[in-house]
């Protein structure tokens, strides 16, 4: 039995490599990509998810346009940092060829919303990016938070953020969106800086990929080698690239992969620590705990999945 999923993706070098263990997981049915702003302008994202199906040989699968910028702003610009992490066109500065198809007509927002409509239980929303088309799905149909399973890479619940040492990337974007998600009640794991930064990428496994001599491991090997070459300015001490997003898809797979702590979380929007993720005061002794923040993670186990996930996608 597969469960339908959704990426929302900011692609991205870790999210290029979210849509591709998405793709090798036999459990998975990928029915679409919304694209938002972050590592990348949002077009930019849905360019690169496009030509990244396609070179993963699922052009079949429909890529529709999210929210331009945050809630709070109206325009968005791809931060210095981001552009050095991620390569100025999000995938490690890698000309992969670019597709012939387009967006579909439909927005991200409104693809969400129907697609929860329609699918209910059966279906995942993963979402790698800011929460900007999360909080427009909940402010757009009172039902979505009642009824979509969320699992997001973002926040920091027990280690500090990336961006300061409170706030993580995804939430420090737009954190009233996260925000709006986080308050909402909707089911949501929280796969933070707690976990993804235990698990790791180094050159010894993107040599196995271009090993398969195809174009396909060729391409991603030399995407994530430029992340993993950024990781070495930007956190030396870890020994190799955070797997953020991939984690995200492989918890909605397999939820025992990591530990999860119900709790209701919020996160700051006021003073230096906003864009925390944080447990929730007001609900602190709610009846029902909606979320759930992963604390810790079988990093090999994890590891030794996405080896062979990807690995069946690039071959
Ligand atoms: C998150 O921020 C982005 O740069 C990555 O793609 C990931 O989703 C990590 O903090
Ligand atoms: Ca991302």
């Amino acid at each position: 039995m597969t469960r339908k999923i959704i990426l929302d993706l900011d692609t991205g070098v870790d999210d290029a490599l979210a849509l591709a263990y998405a793709l090798g997981s036999p459990e998975l049915d990928l029915i679409g990509v919304t694209c938002t702003y972050g590592n990348v302008l949002v077009e930019q994202g849905a360019a690169n998810d496009l030509a990244l199906l396609d070179l993963l040989g699922h052009g079949e699968v429909p890529v529709f346009l999210g929210e331009p910028h945050a809630r709070a702003k109206d325009s968005f610009e791809v931060l210095d940092i981001s552009a050095f992490i991620h390569g100025k066109n999000g995938i490690g500065e890698v000309e992969i060829p670019a597709s012939t198809r387009e967006v579909s007509e439909r927005g991200a927002v409104d693809f969400l919303v129907e697609s929860v409509r329609e699918h209910g239980e059966d279906l995942v929303i993963v979402a790698t990016g800011p929460m900007t088309n999360l909080a427009a799905a909940i402010d757009r149909d009172p039902e979505f938070a009642r009824n979509a399973h969320i699992v997001i890479m973002g926040g920091a619940l027990t280690v500090p953020g990336n961006v300061n040492a409170w706030t993580e990337a995804n939430i420090s974007q737009d954190p009233e969106a996260a925000d709006v998600l986080l308050r909402s009640g909707a089911d949501v794991t929280m796969i933070g800086l707690d976990v993804t930064l235990q698990t790791l990428l180094t050159y010894e496994e993107t040599a196995r990929w271009r090993a398969l001599g195809t174009e396909a491991g060729a391409a991603l090997a030399d995407i994530m080698d430029y992340y993993i070459k950024a990781y070495e300015t930007t956190a030396p001490y870890l020994g190799g690239c955070g797997l953020h997003d991939p984690l995200a898809v492989a918890v909605a797979v397999d939820p025992s992969l990591v530990t999860l702590l119900p709790i209701n979380l919020k996160v700051d929007l006021e003073g230096p620590t906003r864009g925390r993720t944080i447990g929730d005061e007001q609900r602190l002794n709610a009846a029902e705990r909606t979320a759930r923040a992963a604390v810790a993670v079988d990093a090999p186990r994890f590891v030794r999945e996405l080896m062979e996930r990807i690995g069946s996608v690039l071959r």
